[in-house]
């Protein structure tokens, strides 16, 4: 395995509750599904991806400014704390490593409270509305991106 590329997904509040959370809004897969499915596909691009979810804001802020020196780059649903939070914010642009935001619901078409995302303009860019499979698209972004540094 290529161990060069190291990928940390940060998963945020409540998506620890996927599977039984609004599934008509967030589908049926648990979030051991997914992590699941991104650790096949991370195998398939001869990447390794560790997972990490938390409730609490500080530990995703604590959490990615640990990344720097393991990983080089991070896949993040940063959930309810997309539209909140400048902490996460700050520590992302701190680090500096590439970042891809992903949203299972398509943020845009849905409250206007969830249009507006504090962590778009420090990533590289953001994929939302596919379900479980906006992950694994970011993935395969992120390791893209990465390969073509
Ligand atoms: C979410 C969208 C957010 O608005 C919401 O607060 C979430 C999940 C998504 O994956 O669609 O918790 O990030």
């Amino acid at each position: 395995m290529d161990d060069a590329i190291q990928i940390l997904v940060i998963h945020g509040p409540n998506l620890n509750l996927l599977g039984k959370r609004e599934p008509s809004v967030y589908g049926n897969q648990t979030l051991d599904s997914v992590n699941l499915g991104l650790k096949q596909l991370a195998e398939k691009l001869h990447v390794r991806c560790d997972f990490y979810q938390s409730n609490v804001e500080g530990h995703i802020v604590d959490a990615v400014q640990q990344a720097l020196g393991t990983y080089q780059g991070i896949l993040i649903n940063p959930a309810a704390y997309t539209h909140t939070s400048v902490a996460i914010r700050d520590a992302i642009a701190a680090v500096n490593l590439p970042t891809v935001e992903a949203h299972l619901s398509n943020i845009h078409c849905r409250e206007a409270f969830r249009h507006h995302s504090y962590i778009a303009p420090v990533a590289i860019g953001q994929i939302s509305g596919f379900g479980a499979e906006s992950y694994f698209l970011g993935l395969q972004a992120l390791v893209s991106y990465l390969r073509s540094q």
